[in-house]
């Protein structure tokens, strides 16, 4: 049988199965830091600021930024590594100049870039417009992606494995890693059985109306009937997970967002965060709320660190 991570939670007192690896945390009291390996893109993005709506059609004026760094992997690594976990993120960038500085940032940032392949193809670009509400459009102009997916994650330790990649090709290798570590995927892919993970996570923005009416059987259907919870995340609404007939919800502050990017990646680190320290999900739904929203007060794709520092104190 499998071990159940999230239901290990239950056993007052014990630590068992994936959690018994832990290592303590001694900089952060109980905290406890996992070794966490994150699956996704790094990109290098550029941003328009809008001075007014986007508007199919329309002649629009707009700001531009510095490039920065991005990419759902390397926004969720960056916060996670800033969290003071050891986070491996698997992703590809290009010998090019823009791979050089990416990976450069991701290594200041903390996070370790040995399983970054360099492939002979451009570095994964976007460029995101974002309206005067803060809220976002991504484009996607360039994407390096390995041909084959990758398998060294079998290799690597972990106490968690994160995933937001669309590839359909992850499913064995997320199905053994489950066996000893706890997996959470974003979906895209709705596919069955494409993400077996223990918790799949999904923005509202990303899903069509229907799929919305029965959660967990999107997610049973999704992850090949492992997961324990689906989480839906919703924008300024906030997020709930379905799980077990249970449904928790957990509504976001209101605030006025700066740069929406990145909200649901950040979501992500502060899920994964609360999950690897065998914090019920009821306390790491709260817990990836504040965190997501926090990213969209920020004109930065990932989290920066002294926000991820003060969230630690906070939750
Ligand atoms: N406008 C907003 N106001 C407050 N919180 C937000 C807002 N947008 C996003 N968030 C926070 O970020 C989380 C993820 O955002 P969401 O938009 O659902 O994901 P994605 O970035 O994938 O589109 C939400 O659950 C919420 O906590
Ligand atoms: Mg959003």
């Amino acid at each position: 049988m499998r071990p159940d991570p999230l239901d290990s939670s239950k056993l007052a007192g014990q630590r068992v199965g994936w959690r018994a690896a832990l290592p303590v945390n001694h900089h952060q009291g109980d905290a406890r830091l996992a070794r966490i390996i994150v699956v996704g893109s790094i990109a290098r993005d550029e941003v328009i600021r809008l001075s007014e709506p986007l508007r199919g059609g329309a002649h629009l004026n707009g700001m531009t930024a510095p490039a920065r760094l991005g990419g759902g992997g390397a926004n969720t690594a960056v916060a996670l590594a800033a969290a003071g976990h050891q986070v491996i993120l698997l992703a590809a960038v290009g010998r090019d100049t823009a791979g050089d500085g990416l990976l450069a940032d991701l290594a200041a940032a903390g996070v370790a870039t040995a399983s970054i392949s360099r492939l002979a193809r451009p570095t994964t670009h976007s460029w995101l417009l974002l309206d005067p509400t803060g809220e976002r459009t991504v484009i996607n102009v360039a994407r390096c992606e390995e041909d084959a997916p990758p398998s060294r994650l079998l290799d690597l330790p972990a106490d968690a494995v994160y995933v937001r990649s669309r590839r359909r090709d992850l499913a064995p290798l997320l199905a053994a890693k489950a066996a000893d570590a706890l997996v959470v995927a974003h979906a895209p892919p709705i596919e069955p059985g494409a993400r077996p993970a223990h918790v799949v996570v999904a923005s509202r923005s990303d899903l069509e109306p229907g799929a919305l009416r029965f959660p967990q059987v999107l997610g049973n259907t999704i992850s090949d009937g492992l997961a324990r919870w689906t989480v839906i995340t919703d924008g300024a609404a906030g997020a709930r997970a379905f799980g077990g007939g249970e449904t928790l919800a957990v509504s976001a502050p209101t605030i006025r967002p700066v740069d929406t990017t990145g909200a649901g990646d950040a979501f992500a680190a502060g899920l994964l965060h609360a999950l690897v320290q065998g914090r019920p999900m009821a306390e790491a739904l709260t817990v990836a709320v504040r965190f997501g929203t926090e990213a969209t007060l920020w004109p930065t794709s990932g989290l920066p660190v002294e926000a991820v520092h003060r969230l630690l104190r906070e939750v």
